[in-house]
């Protein structure tokens, strides 16, 4: 029987929805509008379409939001000088810097100035400190949507055997600390697999859980996954102009439990989980 699809278009729909009640009855208490700026350097096509969507999702959700875009040429100091004055401004609650950043630039140290507190990504070494110690601020936004998923989808996690696929600072890593956490949506065993590992599809094959988050094109096929198990696909790559995940999703969805699309899937779930940050960055700082 082919794999029941995990809607993460419609299950981000339904969050976003609630985040706007959320963030109306905070405007209307405190007076503050949570804000959200984005900073687009350079000419990625691919960077520009996910800044557009995020400031769309912002407007939608009643956020305050803005984009500054810098040219390709820009130097460090620029984009430090930028962040700072974001840090600096009380009417910003929440600052993304879009990477991949211009290969001339360096990205850690642009990513450590930004305020812990208005760090909406966590990728702060204070808020990933946090993070693996089990007091999360903020939970990354891709790692986060994946959580929600799962839990939206009613699949369990306490106890189960979850595999990720990569180990990058964005996706694998966090989600793989926030799945072994002690509590709700979490309590799992979790294996990290990576370029170096080896016999991958033995382990696969005993995923309950299997999150595929490599960036290579149709990387998972039916073989490594086992019967009934739930598949999540974070890959985004373009293929001939089209959108394919890392998951080869006609021949695994005769064989896993349930499975998420691409697109359709975990992308929306970013989004929404940028949304949340962004409100609770102004709750921390509004008071
Ligand atoms: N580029 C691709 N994914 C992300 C993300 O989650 N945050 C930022 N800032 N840039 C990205």
């Amino acid at each position: 029987m082919p794999a029941r699809l995990i809607d993460g278009k419609a299950i981000a729909e339904s969050t976003r929805a609630d985040i706007a009640r959320r963030v109306g009855e905070f405007t209307a208490r405190t007076g503050v509008r949570p804000c959200l700026v984005a900073v687009l350097t350079g000419d990625d096509p691919a960077s520009a379409v996910y800044v557009k969507n995020k400031h769309t999702a912002c407007e939608q959700a009643g956020f305050g939001t803005r984009v500054i875009r810098l040219p390709a040429q820009a130097t460090q100091q620029e984009l430090l000088d930028t962040v700072a004055g974001l840090n600096a401004d009380p009417t910003v609650h929440g600052i993304l810097v879009q990477l991949p950043l211009p290969s001339h630039l360096s990205a850690q140290p642009v990513l450590d100035a930004v305020h812990p507190l208005k760090d909406v990504d966590c990728f702060h070494p204070e808020n990933v400190g946090r993070l693996a110690q089990g007091r999360a601020r903020f939970l990354p936004c891709t790692p986060a949507g994946v959580q929600r998923l799962l839990g939206a989808a009613g699949v369990e996690t306490s106890g189960r055997h979850v595999v990720v696929l990569g180990r990058s600072d964005i996706v694998g890593k966090p989600l793989a600390l926030m799945l072994m956490q002690r509590g709700p949506g979490a309590n799992a065993t979790v294996t990290v697999c990576h370029s170096q590992t080896r016999n991958l599809p033995g382990l696969t094959q005993t995923a309950d859980i299997l999150v595929a988050a490599i960036g290579v094109p149709r990387f998972v096929t039916a073989e490594m996954v086992a019967p009934g198990a739930t598949v999540i696909d974070v890959g985004i790559n373009r293929v001939d102009g089209r959108l394919v995940g890392d998951v080869d999703f006609g021949p695994v969805c005769e064989v896993a439990g349930a499975i998420t699309p691409v697109p359709g899937g975990v992308g929306p779930m970013t989004i929404t989980l940028l949304l949340e940050n962004t409100l609770t960055a102004a709750r921390l700082q509004v008071g």
